[in-house]
């Protein structure tokens, strides 16, 4: 069984000179010691991707190692801090409403705001909410320890916005909030430059991290009861290992599937462009890498494609598809579409709609174009009106729902593997993931399965989920 949570903060505050004595300890850049601030406490609310949850996740890791331990609701905290999301201007809008709650309180608490829109605002949050005194970028997050002493021995406003680093953000600690699912981040940051993306603004230039790090830590989570991996980054399939090994992504996957005691890797976001048949071969020739990619798309018009620079259209993107397909191994697909991009025509929304057909996905995260500062496509012309782009939105995901209803209809009869992570004890029903990531909801007369691998035979299906119960 993992370690969990308590036993890892319980450790830290027996010995709090003594960071990693949780035992997940990454590997750590020689730094000087910064003085320890026992006895404070912390609560951090994530807002948006994988990524940012991880980033949360290593941040935690960070204030642990200063002595700071985690408060149970975000009122108890001497230090509350916000990782925040750009990606869209309603994630934006809703961190400015979350820091608008602390306005005109009288408290000592210290409130700081992290992550892309920290990133993308910089010191203009100090001027929106001037009771923040951190605001740091992702690409900063190397400095966090020094900004966070900064804070403790009374500085007033600092800030962590370099965007020009070329290292990764690695920590001696990493708070893991799953107890049998772990993220790795493998690469961070963007090169491509999407027309209607934030990130390579908010998050910087692409760089990996070298594979020995990558394996150390998968080693050590396995050695600490993990059993499925997900690796991380933005563009995660463009990994290039900076190391004299070299690897490729392929070839690093195939390292972390074989670290003994793993059972499942995953890994997201994947760009079309840097899809090779090598990737797809390790994954129908390796058991352990889960039969799942996620590979968004964007749009189906190759018009569409080309303003959004997306360096492939449909029928490029449709070949990768078809490379998939021909696995020996089903492999399940999944993908993001953004509706109403400036200029989409109708003729052009209808190639995204017969491009889920064909493709015929297992989810689809959809979404409704929304301007961003700093991007190329924020001064585009010819917007769609947002009662069209909802309206799109609408009718996409309402195809995209028969298409799942369908595909998961063919799963019943079937029996797959499941990891166990949640119990609905009102329900008394157990639900997990395939490997292929869909989710099962199940019965089963046994008790305690949290973190196991058990087999269930699919009894139901529903556009989102399967319903089945255990085979005993
Ligand atoms: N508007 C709408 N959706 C966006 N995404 C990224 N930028 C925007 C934007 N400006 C979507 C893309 C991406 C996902 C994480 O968010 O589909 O893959
Ligand atoms: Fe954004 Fe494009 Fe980079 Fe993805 S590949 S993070 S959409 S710029």
């Amino acid at each position: 069984m993992a370690k969990t949570f308590d036993v890892a903060i319980e450790a830290l505050e027996s010995s709090p000179d003594a960071p990693g004595a949780s035992g997940e300890i990454l590997a750590a850049p020689a730094r000087a010691p910064l003085p320890v601030a026992a006895g404070k406490s912390f609560f951090i609310e994530t807002f948006g991707c994988q990524m940012n949850v991880h980033d949360s996740e290593k941040v935690a890791g960070v204030l642990l190692a200063r002595g700071y331990h985690p408060a149970d609701k975000a009122a108890d905290a001497d230090l509350m801090l916000y990782n925040t999301c750009s990606i869209r201007e309603k994630a934006a809008q809703k961190v400015f409403s979350r820091l608008g709650e602390w306005r005109g309180v009288t408290h000592s608490k210290t409130i700081g705001v992290i992550g892309c829109l920290a990133q993308q605002e910089g010191e203009e949050i100090f001027e929106r909410a001037p009771w923040v005194s951190l605001v740091c970028g992702s690409a900063s997050y190397r400095r966090l320890p020094e900004l966070v002493a900064e804070l403790e021995s009374g500085g007033k406003r600092v800030m962590g916005l370099d965007l020009d680093t070329d290292e990764t953000f690695e920590t001696e600690i990493t708070r893991r909030d799953n107890r049998f699912r772990a993220y790795i981040t493998i690469i961070e940051g963007c090169d491509y430059a999407c027309s209607y993306c934030v990130v390579p603004h908010t998050r910087g230039p692409e760089r990996s991290r070298p594979s020995d790090a990558v394996l150390n830590e998968a080693r050590r989570l396995a050695g600490a009861g993990y059993t499925e991996i997900q690796l991380l980054g933005q563009t995660v399939n463009s990994y290039c290992d900076p190391s004299s090994r070299a690897l490729n992504f392929s070839q690093l996957l195939r390292e972390v599937a074989g670290v003994s005691g793993i059972r499942r890797v995953r890994f997201t976001t994947s760009h079309p462009n840097d899809l090779t048949r090598e990737i797809i071969d390790a994954i129908d020739s390796t058991p352990v890498l889960c039969d799942h990619i996620h590979l968004p798309v964007q749009s189906g018009s190759t018009r569409i494609l080309r303003d959004m620079r997306r360096t492939y259209t449909r029928e490029q993107y449709l070949e990768k598809i078809s490379w998939i397909r021909a696995a020996s191994r089903p492999i399940s697909l999944t993908t993001d579409v953004i509706v109403g991009f400036p200029g989409e025509t109708a003729a052009d929304f209808e190639e995204s709609i017969t491009l889920l057909e064909t493709v015929g996905y297992d989810g689809v995260f959809s979404f409704s174009y929304s301007p961003r500062p700093n991007t190329s496509a924020g001064s585009m012309p010819d917007a769609v009106p947002e009662p069209e782009k909802s309206r799109r939105l609408a009718v996409l995901q309402e195809r995209q729902r028969q298409i799942q209803a369908a595909r998961n209809e063919k799963a019943v009869g079937e029996t797959h593997g499941v990891l166990v992570d949640t119990h609905h004890a009102s329900r008394n029903q157990w639900a997990g993931r395939t490997t292929s990531n869909r989710i099962v909801n199940f019965t089963s007369p046994r008790q305690n399965l949290l973190g196991e691998y058990i087999q269930a035979r699919i009894t139901r299906s529903g556009p989102f989920s399967l319903i089945g119960e255990e085979l005993l």
